[in-house]
């Protein structure tokens, strides 16, 4: 385990065995339909790339970048587009490709901005849910696990751009980022 990592929430086995569940809903639910994903990067990376080919259905993919932590560890509640997505969203069931979602302040402008875009759907897909930080309106349609209130970095997520080639997904250590 890495020296920085206080506990390890999920082994690269637990992670695979919800992807591959997930993988076969999204299959079953998007039979009939035009299944674009968009992943929101960074920290989605790793999650897209093992989601994505857990699906059996058509699919097309995009990627936008948002910025809204700087190097906190708290969410400041402003967010930035810094790279928009290449294709227009008409006739698409779009669904938004996440790695965690905390406060909710990211996700409920990214859903509101991409509405306007006029796809034929949109749905929310994240890797952890953080529910006891919501302060936007705003659920997950599809997660893969309910995390508890702690820092956590690892299979995408990062602190300060670290950790986000560990293979697991853990607990960061307090004293990594207090008095930073
Ligand atoms: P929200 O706007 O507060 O929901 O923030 C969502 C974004 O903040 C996620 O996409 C992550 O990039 C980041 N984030 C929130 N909580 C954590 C965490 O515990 N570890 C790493 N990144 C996090
Ligand atoms: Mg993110």
């Amino acid at each position: 385990m890495h020296k920085d990592i206080a506990e390890i929430l999920y082994t690269e086995e637990t992670l695979q065995t919800a992807v591959q569940k997930l993988g076969r809903q999204i299959s079953e639910d998007y039979k009939d339909k035009n299944l674009f994903m968009v992943s929101v990067l960074k920290g989605s990376l790793v999650f897209m790339a093992d989601l994505m080919r857990a699906i059996t259905v058509p699919c097309s993919i995009d990627f936008l970048s948002v910025s809204s932590y700087g190097n906190s560890t708290k969410s400041s509640g402003e967010v930035r587009v810094i790279k928009d997505l290449d294709c227009p969203l008409e006739n698409k069931d779009l669904l938004i490709v996440e790695d965690i979602l905390d406060s909710g302040v990211t996700l409920s402008y990214l859903k509101k901005m991409l509405a306007a875009r006029g796809p034929r759907s949109i749905k929310i897909c994240t890797l952890l849910d953080k529910p006891d930080h919501r302060r936007a309106d705003i659920t997950a349609d599809y997660r893969c696990f309910v995390t508890p209130d702690a820092f956590i970095v690892g299979y995408g997520l990062d602190y300060a751009e670290q950790y986000r080639n560990l293979p697991y997904v853990g607990i960061l250590k307090p004293e990594v980022y207090e008095n930073k």
